[in-house]
């Protein structure tokens, strides 16, 4: 069975790689764009829960140092990630108020930027204190820009 499993898989995996080898890609569809904004949003909560248990604990800051250069290269290039045109995807949780109100999202998106780059100073400066504080500021920027510009997620029965 485990091996009638695996042969699957990789048959699947082998498929999918087929189906995208023959040319490299213009540019990234609508469907690869959320599917990369989702990746990046899905990794900096990751890069916030370690940077959090790391900031409030007495582990060495330096272990940070290259989740936080990843949470700062992300906020750089996340308005990239929707591009014009790219709202209009099922699986997509983006309110149509960030093309609507282009400046106002890229204000929220400067202001992620700005307290990602205050972590990472913290960080090369080995400042715990400084780190708890410049994680409250991006802990607010991400709520700052979802409040105005992501569809909640649907609420599970009993939450
Ligand atoms: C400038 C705006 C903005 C900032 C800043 C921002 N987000 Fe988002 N986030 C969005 C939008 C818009 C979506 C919905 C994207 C979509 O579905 O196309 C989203 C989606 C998400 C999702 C759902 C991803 C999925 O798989 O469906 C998570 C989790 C998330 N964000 C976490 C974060 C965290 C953590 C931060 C801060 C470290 C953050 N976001 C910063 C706008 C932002």
């Amino acid at each position: 069975m485990k091996r009638i499993l695996f042969l699957l898989s990789a048959a699947c995996l082998a498929t999918g790689v087929a189906a995208r080898a023959d040319a490299p890609p213009a540019s990234p569809s609508p469907e690869d764009l959320v599917a990369m904004r989702k990746g990046g949003m899905d990794m900096s909560t990751a890069v916030l829960a370690g940077a959090g248990a790391i900031a409030n604990g007495d582990g060495p800051l330096k272990a940070l140092a290259l989740p936080v250069r990843g949470l700062v290269n992300w906020a750089d290039a996340l308005p990239s990630t929707f591009p014009a045109g790219s709202g209009d995807v099922a699986d997509s949780r983006a309110k149509p108020e960030i093309w609507s109100d282009w400046a106002g999202f890229t204000a929220r998106a400067e202001e992620f930027r700005r307290a990602t780059g205050a972590m990472q100073a913290a960080v090369a400066a080995n400042d715990r204190d400084a780190l708890v504080s410049a994680l409250a500021s991006t802990k607010a920027a991400c709520k700052g820009c979802h409040d105005s510009y992501q569809i909640p997620p649907a609420r599970r029965p009993g939450d």
